[in-house]
């Protein structure tokens, strides 16, 4: 899936609006005045349940995790847009899903699933979670933090933190280039894609155990020997009990 390498006019919203002190632009003001509006307008002919489920991410974490399929209840999708991908997810693993995503547009569509779907998406940034402490099993960042602001990266993984309970699942899909890159975002202008290892920020904690990482790319199924275009999904275990205490 070539999430955002077309070309496509920027995004409508004034500039000025979005500028913050120091003259940077905040990402994630920006895509929720609509430049998360236009991703979905770029992308929604994707976003088919035909497609998602055949998506290196969603086969690896849903098989990966079918061994726990009982234990995983509520699932939280963080940058879910019209929840296609979570909806496909929770019906493997039989989970009810949340789902958190700026585009006001992506959040209309997808709440107007049929009434018994157990999926329900609300318009906001991963910066700000709207639930509960230790309210799900599995909190996927589905292919977002590269674009998320850099003032709130650490608050971002901090809430995802603290909404996922202990014992459960941490997945993480984004760019993995190697080492951290940051590359104009050709949609928008002042935008920036950041392209790192995002699930080291866990591991390093030791609060975090990584269970497994598949590698593909964002042009082919497969690993990629082009840095800049490596994808990677990333499993975590968010350890019950992480401190062994001896004395
Ligand atoms: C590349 S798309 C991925 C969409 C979907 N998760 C998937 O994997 O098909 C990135 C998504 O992240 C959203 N996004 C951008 N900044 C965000 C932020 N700060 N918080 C949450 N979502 C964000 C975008 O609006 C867009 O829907």
């Amino acid at each position: 899936m070539l999430w955002g390498c077309s070309k496509a006019p920027f995004a409508t919203a004034a500039l000025s609006d979005l500028i913050k002190e120091g003259g940077a632009v905040n990402q994630n003001r920006t895509f929720k005045n609509g430049e998360g509006d236009a991703w979905y307008r770029r992308n929604q002919g994707h976003l088919v349940n035909s497609e998602i489920a055949a998506s290196n991410d969603v086969i690896y974490i849903c098989s990966s995790l079918m061994p726990f399929k009982e234990s995983l209840n509520s699932i939280l999708e963080i940058g879910c847009s019209n929840g296609v991908k979570l909806e496909e997810i929770c019906s493997k693993l039989s989970a009810k899903g949340n789902g958190i995503e700026p585009s006001e547009q992506a959040v209309a569509d997808g709440n107007r699933r049929p009434k018994n779907s157990d999926i329900t998406l609300v318009q906001g940034t991963g910066d700000r979670l709207p639930f509960a402490d230790q309210s799900f099993d599995l909190v996927y960042f589905a292919f977002c933090l590269y674009l998320f602001d850099r003032s709130s990266l650490l608050q971002s993984l901090a809430e995802a933190d603290r909404v996922l309970k202990p014992g459960g699942f941490m997945a993480i899909t984004d760019f993995d280039p190697g080492s951290p890159r940051k590359r104009s975002y050709s949609h928008f202008s002042g935008l920036y894609s950041y392209k790192q290892d995002y699930a080291s920020f866990y591991t390093q904690s030791s609060l975090y155990y990584l269970i497994g990482k598949h590698s593909f790319s964002h042009r082919l199924n497969f690993f990629d020997k082009i840095a800049d275009e490596r994808v990677s999904t990333q499993l975590l275990y968010k350890e019950a009990d992480p401190f062994l205490t001896q004395g």
